[in-house]
């Protein structure tokens, strides 16, 4: 089986290496020039673990090849995947011009039957519009048009790919449900389940899953600003709430707001996909608000407690990526927090292990440090926004000696208060 991927982005990338891995003939194709040479020398765009190995071992045995040049490869692949980008526009709704001039790449060179296979997460009836446009140069018994959702989590990407909870495939026919299921042979032999269903319940089972996802990251950060309020242990209610089956013990950490490429993009798109079909998503629309305003909510608890101004105290925010794992700081609630702080005159600096380049490209004004111990030395106060192990492995003591002043604003609940307090940090955690 021979496959094509457009699109050297995140889940292009996983996903044809991973193909790859499968034991399939990849060609991962994209038109940043840049990018395809930066794979050339073996060199990938972006942290994920894990993925740099994958590549080579594949790139070595022959099974994996990236190129410029779409034309060259598409007339003697099985199948096409589109992974290209569907960011968010000004007004919320998903931008699908990678989408549809991906497909009018194609459109006059495919030759034989081709499978269309569409990974990138697009409004519900995405493939239909693409068949419409197929339809103009191709024969109808010629290609099928298949939509089939990632679920890659970054920093876990690779496991997310390779053990997944389910493979979600909407097609519309047997002959591309057959395709779709040898092209996943070698994971559904490993008993992954296979989920088919029609193609529009596929792009909605796709928005629908990150939008619960985001609602029960916002639902414990509300539940832990109640937990402050009344003296109760957010640890302690989630895990008692986490132990019933129908809720599930994940994504009950509170956090400073979720972020990353796909739920504020997909949250906004899932509200506008709504609009355009005269329905109201309320709890959606609340899960927005409540995220953005979140982040205004963190900022100020820091900036009513601490002195700003001249000689005011200087600020050392620990961790920009929008989690651990990853060095993506797009969406990341640390971007307002930070902006938030700066506009109030607060004096700040900023670390994170990772991502520290990218966050230095958009604010690149922000004074940034090299190492964890810049970070901290002279800090009165330490904002900590990313579960990095490097901030959890921290010693608490040279930390306390190090730092000028002692107070903690824990946004991701790493430390223990109690420990924290008998140390003589004057912390601040998040529910309890
Ligand atoms: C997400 C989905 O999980 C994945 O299935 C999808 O296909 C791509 O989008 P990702 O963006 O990598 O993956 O991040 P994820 O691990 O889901 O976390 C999203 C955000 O929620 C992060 O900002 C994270 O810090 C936050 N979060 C998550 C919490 O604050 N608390 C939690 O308990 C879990």
């Amino acid at each position: 089986m021979k496959i094509c991927v457009i699109g050297c982005g995140y889940v292009g990338l996983v996903s044809a290496t991973c193909f790859a891995e499968c034991g399939l003939d990849v060609i991962c194709v994209d038109n940043n020039a840049a990018k395809i040479d930066l794979l050339l020398e073996g060199q990938v765009p972006f942290y994920e673990p894990y993925l740099e190995d994958l590549i080579k071992k594949n790139v070595d045995c022959n099974s994996l090849l990236f190129s410029k040049d779409l034309n060259a490869h598409i007339a003697d692949v099985d199948a096409i995947f589109l992974a290209v980008g569907t960011p968010m526009q000004s007004d919320g709704k998903a931008d699908l011009q990678y989408i549809y001039s991906a497909v009018e790449g194609i459109r006059n060179q495919l030759k034989g039957y081709t499978l269309i296979i569409v990974k990138s997460t697009v409004p519900i009836g995405t493939g239909d519009e693409i068949e419409r446009t197929l339809l103009k140069s191709v024969a109808k018994e010629n290609f099928d048009v298949v939509s089939n959702p990632e679920f890659l989590r970054e920093g876990s990407a690779i496991s997310d790919f390779m053990t997944p909870d389910r493979i979600l495939v909407g097609c519309e026919n047997d002959n591309s449900d057959k395709i779709m299921r040898d092209i996943y042979a070698s994971l559904i032999a490993n008993n992954i389940p296979y989920i088919k269903m029609k193609r529009r319940s596929a792009e909605m089972a796709k928005y629908a899953a990150n939008s619960f996802l985001a609602m029960k990251v916002s639902f414990i950060n509300e539940i832990a600003d109640l937990c402050e309020a009344t003296n109760a242990n957010v640890k302690e209610v989630s895990k008692a709430i986490g132990y019933d089956k129908r809720i599930g013990n994940s994504f009950l950490e509170p956090g400073p707001g979720y972020g990353g490429s796909c739920f504020p993009k997909d949250v906004s798109a899932l509200i506008n996909i709504a609009h355009e079909h005269g329905s109201e998503l309320r709890i959606i629309e609340g899960v927005k608000a409540s995220n953005n305003r979140r982040k205004d909510l963190l900022s100020n608890r820091i900036i009513k407690k601490i002195k700003i101004g001249n000689n005011g105290d200087v600020v050392s925010i620990l961790g920009v990526s929008f989690k651990a794992g990853t060095d993506d700081v797009r969406e990341s609630p640390s971007l307002s927090i930070i902006s938030n702080l700066i506009d109030s005159g607060v004096n700040v600096k900023v670390y994170d292990p990772r991502a520290i380049e990218n966050y230095h490209k958009i604010m690149p004004d922000v004074r940034t440090c090299i190492t964890l111990d810049e970070a901290i030395s002279g800090a009165d106060v330490i904002v900590i926004l990313t579960e990095w192990d490097e901030f959890k492995n921290i010693s608490l003591s040279s930390l306390k000696n190090k730092m000028k002043g002692n107070k903690i604003f824990d946004y991701r609940n790493i430390f223990n208060p109690e420990t924290m307090n008998k140390l003589g940090f004057e912390y601040y955690c998040l529910g309890s």
